[in-house]
């Protein structure tokens, strides 16, 4: 059977929406020679900042390089530990894996599907360098409990916000709860900076330091640092005369284009209104399905302001008569609907069984990932599209 013609942008992918601001943006920074780190860079960084409330913000070519450069941030060692959510993206966990750390996983909380904080302090060992809550599909973790762990224990937060921008807790925006704030710009995600693009923020100046050096090959030029390079005689003595380039370590390239940067100034300008239509959107769906039997609708947490990144949804395949792999298969091909899984756990993929777990060990997060289905949702979704998605959802049971 073919895949039939996905109707009405009812498809998972391309999350955000472009318009006339962002095609006049790219052309204006494409006519001044279309540079990397420069003005738009620095500006995107300043609002970015601003819109999370926080003192510092540098602009990353994704959210993977953020969250490895908040690993750098931290100061983290090989050896050291780092607990996680089993539910989420590799990246969360590959960032601290690849620079030689100890990954460990917490059981989710069923309800909100994010980390839950009271299995988390039995996993700390004294090894522990940091967590990294996800706010998993637009809802912040239950930031007051693993701070308060923080504090107790010492070690950083690093909150993956990749699938959070605008979202808040107790009136607090993500990211500006932990150490560092990780943020992605990928085609799905909230806003999107030509497909690709992350940043990371952070209040501290000397974790931002070593973001900032690392992000850009450890070298002081260029206003890749807060620092500048300075003469080193003493070191080198070839005097005043002769410019030359240092690097502190051995560092990256995880920096992001001005076009790209251009793009997401705009973007950021209409954050709170292409959120705006995602929470309306859910609200109509949450409304829509509530009576649809053996469908468990998102419960966004009174604290919260869930930004629908995704629209989770469980089935249960005896009370909805059909499983959720057949309930996804048959809205491709019978109703043309694109949707989307959430993801598998990672102990169960092939990288965290090398090494060394297992089936089983976090049975929340597992059922969920037998269960849990993503419906299409993003901000071009008109009323038509939304109402033959609910009907094709009570159709295809029957
Ligand atoms: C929870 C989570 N963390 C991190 C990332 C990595 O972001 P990027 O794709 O921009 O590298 C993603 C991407 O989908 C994600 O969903």
């Amino acid at each position: 059977m073919s895949t039939p013609k996905i109707k009405y942008g009812l498809e998972i992918k391309f999350g955000s929406e472009y318009g006339a601001e962002e095609e006049n943006a790219v052309l204006n920074v494409l006519r001044q020679g279309a540079p990397t780190s420069g003005a738009a860079c620095i500006q995107f960084e300043k609002d970015y900042a601003d819109f999370c409330g926080v003192k510092y913000a540098r602009v990353v070519s994704n959210g993977t390089a953020a969250l490895f450069l908040s690993m750098i941030g931290i100061g983290l060692k090989p050896g050291d530990h780092v607990l996680t959510t089993p539910l989420t993206w590799i990246a969360t966990a590959a960032a601290p894996a690849t620079l030689g750390a100890k990954v460990d996983f917490v059981d989710i909380d069923p309800i909100t599907y994010n980390i839950d904080p009271n299995q988390l302090e039995d996993k700390l060992t004294p090894h522990t360098k940091a967590v990294i809550p996800v706010h998993l599909y637009g809802q912040i973790c239950d930031m007051d409990a693993i701070m308060q762990l923080s504090q107790k224990h010492g070690f950083h937060v690093v909150e993956d916000a990749c699938h959070a921008i605008g979202a808040e807790y107790k009136g607090r925006k993500a990211g500006s709860f932990g150490t560092t704030g990780c943020f992605s710009f990928h085609e799905q995600k909230n806003i999107s900076t030509l497909g690709e693009g992350g940043m990371v923020v952070t209040d501290d100046a000397a974790v931002f330091e070593r973001i900032a050096l690392y992000r850009s090959h450890c070298t002081r030029v260029h206003g890749n640092s807060t620092k500048y390079c300075k003469l080193d005689e003493e070191k080198f003595p070839i005097g005043k005369k002769f410019w030359w380039q240092d690097f502190d370590d051995c560092g990256y390239n995880f920096r992001m284009t001005d076009i790209q940067a251009a793009v997401g100034i705009e973007q950021l300008k209409k954050v709170d209104s292409l959120n705006r239509r995602r929470i309306d959107h859910a609200a109509y769906l949450t409304e829509a399905l509530k009576d649809v039997p053996g469908l468990t609708l998102p419960t966004v947490l009174p604290e919260n302001k869930h930004v629908f990144h995704l629209y989770p949804v469980m089935i249960d395949a005896d009370e909805f008569g059909m499983t959720k792999e057949d309930f996804i298969y048959d809205m491709l091909y019978k109703y043309g609907v694109k949707i989307g899984f959430h993801y598998i756990p990672l102990h169960w993929s092939t990288a965290f069984r090398k090494r060394g777990f297992k089936r089983g060990q976090f049975p929340n997060a597992e059922k969920t990932a037998e269960q849990l289905v993503t419906l299409p949702i993003n901000p071009r979704q008109t009323q038509e599209a939304l109402e033959y998605l609910v009907d094709s959802i009570k159709k295809v049971r029957k």
